[in-house]
């Protein structure tokens, strides 16, 4: 391995992004759970999510991802010398569902693992890639994210179960020689961090090694929200100003897609405009690690994000974990 390289950048060369067929409205939701669409529109802006299928599997939606990110890169699956899925609804408790998203789109030259940092696994994923790529040892990286939260809730739970949407989306970052300017494409920083302190704030009941099941989601609403907002906005302010930037240099601000007050509360804190957000929490709600590349995905096919816009990206996520990403596309 070389030393960590001055000269290379992980440049996003494709995305993509898949959401499962069945759209299950608030309207639906209020025949299993007592809730409102109104309720769930005023506290989190959300409309609707996608499930999905009895028959798919957290892989497969990575797959569907994958697939199209290969395709706009215009490179083969046996190009990618790493893949990175971040999830908390894995396959299966081992194998790690990037070995099994391997095996499906045919790669056997690179290497594959999952990342555990719930809605902040995209991120720590191209965190991880990037590092790989800037030190040498990996030329193409598939990034996921991809979840399954429906697997997970309680649907008897109505605080937790009007939230959550499945989903995956995808990047392939490609090393790049560059004199690492901010004007030049690619990842110019990432900056992770976490605090175990708030494990229990957010977090399945169960497990492989506690119940011998899988669980499902407990949360205390409340103070997810107060540090949400708290530690993102922080961990935005600190990545701007670490690499001499305001928010008025970005052109684009596409955070994790948990709760539309989150991400005005953090917007507004940053001083965004509106127009430069992208929001589809109120389409998918929160798909987790997949909200990221997902809304990515749609804002580059719908035209509005296009290549050399400066992106900052924020999550947060159980753990907690969380942190920022400063792009150019
Ligand atoms: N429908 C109707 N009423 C509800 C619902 C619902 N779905 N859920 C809760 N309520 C009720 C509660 O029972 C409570 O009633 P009570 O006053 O009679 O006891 C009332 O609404 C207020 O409940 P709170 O939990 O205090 O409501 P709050 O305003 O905090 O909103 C929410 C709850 C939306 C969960 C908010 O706390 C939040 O967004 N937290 C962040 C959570 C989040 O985004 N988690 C995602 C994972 S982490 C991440 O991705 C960042």
């Amino acid at each position: 391995m070389t030393n960590k390289s001055q000269n290379i950048r992980s440049v996003i060369i494709g995305y993509g992004g898949y959401l499962p067929e069945r759209i299950v409205t608030n309207e639906e939701l209020t025949t299993m759970v007592d809730t409102s669409h109104d309720w769930i529109v005023e506290r989190t802006g959300i409309h609707q999510r996608h499930f999905a299928a009895d028959d798919q599997v957290t892989s497969d939606l990575a797959v569907n991802a994958a697939k199209i990110a290969l395709e706009n890169a215009g490179i083969k699956a046996e190009d990618l010398d790493l893949i990175i899925v971040g999830t908390a609804t894995p396959d299966k408790t081992f194998p790690s569902t990037a070995t099994r998203v391997q095996e499906k789109i045919g790669n056997t030259t690179g290497f594959a693992f999952d990342v555990a940092a719930v809605c902040a696994g995209f991120l720590v994923a191209v965190s991880v890639a990037d590092q790989f790529i800037q030190s040498g040892q990996v030329k193409n990286a598939l990034v996921i994210g991809a979840e399954m939260p429906s697997r997970i809730i309680d649907m008897n739970d109505r605080r937790t179960c009007v939230l959550f949407g499945d989903g995956a989306g995808a990047w392939i970052l490609q090393g790049q020689k560059s004199e690492r300017t901010p004007e030049e494409r690619g990842v110019i920083d990432t900056k992770i961090y976490s605090d175990g302190r708030f494990c229990d704030i957010l977090h399945t009941d169960g497990g492989p090694s506690s119940t011998g099941k899988v669980g499902q989601i407990q949360m205390e609403g409340r103070e997810v929200f107060r540090h949400a907002v708290e530690k993102l906005a922080d961990a935005a302010e600190n990545i701007l100003k670490k690499n001499g930037l305001t928010s008025a240099d970005i052109d684009w601000f596409i955070p994790h897609q948990a709760n539309s007050r989150i991400i005005e509360a953090v917007a507004k804190r940053l001083a965004f405009p509106q127009e430069k957000i992208i929001q589809t929490v109120y389409k998918h709600a929160n798909t987790s690690a997949a909200s990221i590349p997902l809304a990515f995905y749609e804002a580059v096919t719908e035209g509005r994000v296009k290549k050399g816009d400066l992106i900052l990206h924020e999550a947060i996520g159980g753990g907690l974990v969380w942190g920022s990403a400063l792009v150019r596309f």
